[in-house]
């Protein structure tokens, strides 16, 4: 039995939701340990599709026991509707869902300030946030002014708890003739959904490591990806927490000494959505066409995803930090159709070719891709069930890519749903 750690390695929306349903199949523990409702995992089964927020996929796996960790922030209101939802379609709870008593709340003025602080951007530093209060609530988690998940436990504290953090937020936001909250009507639904969820809070970290001890099989599942990590990724163009390997740790409780190994889901080539550089983003027809060829619009907000070519520079640095030991490619299928496929291996930066993704967003806005083409394999790859069953040219443009960013290809998928997926 191990412990497995799966993360996103590019923008986000790598299909990390259908791998980690693939693989929670053997797993006893499924736990989410950042991001929060900004984060959008599809799962397919059969003729069902479910779009997860903030449960963990492994809800559809009725053996697997699903954790909030501590490092996710929750909006109460959001995840009670979340988890009626899945109940009106059959998905059991009862005993399979913990939320750590530690997770920061996102509350009704995060999101508002989320709003705000977007609205008022100078329009180059706009974020493109999910405005779901991302942001404002880990900055409250940071500047200590938060409230947990354990304080939903005793409803006269909560309600005082809230009553005051909204009266501070509803004062800068009539500074700013903004929308204020309506504590009142707000606290309504905060009461309803705090003893909806009471059944589920817990010490999480007491079951992860207990899980552990017994050599249980546990899957972290990361949201979003590399690149929009509060500390590597492209800041400010980021979310507000740790995206990669290192937070399942922080995110968890569990300590690093117990992590086995790295999956980093990769899409066969890019997106991103929200602001932000991206050195291989394909303009106008070229980028409409992958668009549609990989329906690309946000599972969140139905965002359209801005699209590109494989950035072999970004994923290789992606790979290096988490310490990817097994690579999912995911939505090869997308590019049966091209003729010719790039794979950007270096970017030229002030004129200087960089192979290592400068640490200055700046310098990454600037950056011209080098590209090398390959060949197209012009037929489908949907029905394939191992590695020998694609073609030739396919084979190769994902041997290339694994060579370029230093990993090994473990899980192939080539549509969405479940069983389109093999192990190599
Ligand atoms: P926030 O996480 O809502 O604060 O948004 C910050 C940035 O992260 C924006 O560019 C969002 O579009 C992006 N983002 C947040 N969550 C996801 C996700 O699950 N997939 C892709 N992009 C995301």
């Amino acid at each position: 039995m191990s412990s497995t750690v799966l993360v996103g390695v590019q923008w986000g929306d790598e299909g990390k939701g259908k791998i980690i349903d693939v693989l929670t199949e053997k797993s006893d523990l499924v736990v989410r340990f950042q991001g929060g409702n900004n984060a959008g995992h599809t799962v397919e089964i059969g003729n069902d599709k479910f779009v997860l927020h903030v449960v963990p996929s492994g809800i559809f796996r009725p053996k697997a026991k699903c954790i909030v960790g501590n490092g996710v922030v929750v909006d109460p209101i959001v995840l009670m509707e979340e988890i009626k939802k899945l109940q009106a379609r059959n998905i059991e709870f009862e005993g399979r869902l913990e939320i750590s008593t530690r997770c920061h709340l996102i509350l009704k003025y995060h999101s508002l300030m989320d709003g705000l602080k977007e609205q008022q951007s100078n329009p180059e530093r706009k974020i493109g946030t999910t405005k779901r209060g991302i942001g404002p609530a880990y900055a409250d988690k940071a500047s200590r002014r938060g409230i947990r998940a354990l304080e939903m436990l005793d409803t006269g504290r909560f309600e005082k708890r809230f009553k005051e953090e909204a009266a501070f937020y509803n004062t800068i936001f009539a500074g700013c003739n903004c929308e204020l909250v309506n504590v009142d009507e707000e606290w309504i639904k905060l009461l309803e959904a705090a003893k909806f969820l009471t059944p589920y809070i817990k010490d999480t970290v007491l079951t992860i490591n207990k899980a552990s001890k017994e050599n249980k099989s546990i899957l972290f599942e990361g949201a979003q990806g590399m690149l929009l990590d509060v500390d590597y990724g492209t800041y400010p163009f980021v979310t507000s927490s740790n995206t990669t390997s290192g937070g399942a740790c922080t995110g968890s409780g569990l300590s690093p000494k117990y992590i086995d190994n790295i999956v980093g889901v990769m899409k066969a080539y890019c997106t991103r959505v929200g602001e932000g550089p991206f050195p291989t983003e394909l303009m106008g027809e070229e980028g409409e066409r992958l668009r549609r060829l990989g329906r690309e619009y946000g599972a969140t907000t139905g965002r359209p995803r801005r699209c590109g070519w494989f950035d072999a520079v970004s994923a290789r640095y992606s790979c290096m930090l988490n310490g990817v030991d097994t690579l999912a490619i995911t939505k090869l299928d997308v590019l049966d159709q091209y003729d010719s496929l790039k794979v950007c291996v270096a970017y030229k930066v002030n004129g200087e070719m960089v192979t290592d993704m400068p640490s200055d967003t700046e310098d990454i806005a600037k950056s011209i891709p080098v590209y090398e083409t390959y060949q197209g394999w012009h037929s489908s790859t949907t029905s394939a069930t191992c590695f020998e069953e694609l073609p030739d040219e396919a084979q190769k443009y994902l041997r290339k890519i694994a060579e370029l960013v230093g990993a090994d290809i473990g899980i192939i998928s080539v549509g969405p749903n479940r069983s389109q997926t093999f192990k190599t």
